[in-house]
């Protein structure tokens, strides 16, 4: 079985002001009425991965049986977590609680010592709880190919094809398929966060996919490669579960050992340096919802481009974002904007900037 693991530590800081610090991005409902907590869990859930009674049609074998997820976020977070995950009637394998975020070879360490403590030869599915997947029947499907790849040993990637030169994602160049799993290959480069420049150059050769930060990795063998890349990382993580507490569903880890932990990606501290990478290419209509023009890009759009959510009214406005919760919102004339109103904060910005909110909210925390 596959043991479903939810990153959920992220802040989401390009989204203000909705997304805020005590309550970030992947509690909100962005994508669908459901927040993009609940959309990863559901996703994954046991009774999605099997096929309703009405179905015609014939099982193709390749289904992918999922267990009950392991959730990881902070510890500021976990009565959201632990509520809307009950909302969805997803009853989890636990939730772990960081008191302060080490970034994600950590949370990673954490769900694969935890799970391999009950289950040594779990797979640990890595999912960020803040990314949209349109076509779940797809992913489930890339999910049982990559399977068949983790049995092999592998640290598997998802490979989602790029259509920008992004530098906010890792790259991966694919080498020769592999004979243990077909439509698996092995990966011969994994390049996180390349320069502008580089990323050009990867666009245009065409031989490389956005790794989409989504991982399955053989619980031991992931341990065995954190003590072999990143042991600091792993030393940390143990101490902080052996010396932490249960509480109900709740894990607390250890703060002072936690705080151990160097804050590194898993991308950088593993992906980058392992031999055993496989990367599974998949057509899912992903997107890593990051920025406010994300959430225009997967949209419904009106007949001039506009998504709109909440009270708004729109008079000759083009290829606007426009989110408005509880104050009637006008917005006339204006093209590729993005304007979100809530009730104590105002954000007006051009849709190719909205990267730049950040900004903002790195001001606002230096002026306190
Ligand atoms: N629990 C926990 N604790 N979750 C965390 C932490 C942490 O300390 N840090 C990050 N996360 C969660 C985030 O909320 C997000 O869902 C996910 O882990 C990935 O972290 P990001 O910080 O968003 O990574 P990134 O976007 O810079 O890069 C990764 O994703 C890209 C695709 O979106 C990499 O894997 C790239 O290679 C990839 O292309
Ligand atoms: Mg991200």
């Amino acid at each position: 079985k596959i043991v479903p693991v939810l990153l959920s530590g992220g802040t989401g800081s390009r989204l203000w002001p909705l997304s805020r610090e005590l309550y970030p991005k992947q509690f909100l409902p962005l994508c669908s009425d459901r927040t993009m907590l609940q959309d990863t869990a559901l996703r994954v859930s046991a009774q999605s991965s099997s096929k309703g009674p009405s179905s015609t049609q014939p099982s193709s074998g390749a289904e992918a049986v999922f267990s009950a997820p392991l959730v990881i976020c902070n510890q500021e977070h976990r009565f959201l977590a632990a509520e809307q995950l009950r909302q969805s009637r997803c009853t989890p394998r636990g939730i772990i609680l960081e008191p302060a975020g080490r970034n994600t070879a950590a949370a990673c360490a954490l769900a694969a010592l935890a799970v391999t403590a009950e289950d040594p030869d779990a797979l640990l599915l890595i999912l960020p709880a803040d990314h949209e997947i349109r076509d779940a029947e797809a992913f489930r499907r890339a999910v049982a190919i990559a399977a068949r790849a983790a049995q092999a040993g592998r640290l598997v990637t998802f490979g989602i094809t790029p259509t920008r030169p992004e530098t906010g994602y890792g790259y991966i160049r694919r080498g020769h398929s592999m004979d243990e799993a077909d439509g698996a290959y092995n990966v011969a480069a994994f390049v996180e966060k390349p320069s502008l420049e580089v990323a050009e150059r990867y666009l245009a050769e065409g031989t490389y996919a956005w790794n989409s930060g989504m991982f399955l990795f053989p619980a031991a063998r992931l341990l065995a490669e954190l003590e072999r890349h990143a042991p600091a990382v792993l030393a940390a993580c143990r101490e902080a579960l052996d010396q932490g507490s249960k509480d109900l569903d709740f894990f607390r880890l250890d703060a002072a050992a936690f705080a151990k932990a160097p804050s590194i990606s898993i991308d950088y501290a593993v992906m980058e340096r392992t031999d055993r990478a496989a990367v599974v290419p998949c057509e899912i209509g992903w997107t890593d919802v990051g920025a406010w023009s994300a959430l225009w890009d997967v949209g419904n759009k009106d007949g001039e481009g506009n998504v709109v959510v909440g009270d708004v009214l729109l008079e000759g406005a083009r290829d606007c974002y426009v989110r408005s919760d509880n104050h009637l919102t006008a917005v006339v004339g204006v093209e590729n904007a993005v304007v979100v109103v809530v009730d104590d904060a105002v954000l007006v910005a051009d849709r190719s900037q909205a990267q730049d909110v950040k900004r903002i909210v790195d001001r606002l925390k230096a002026e306190g």
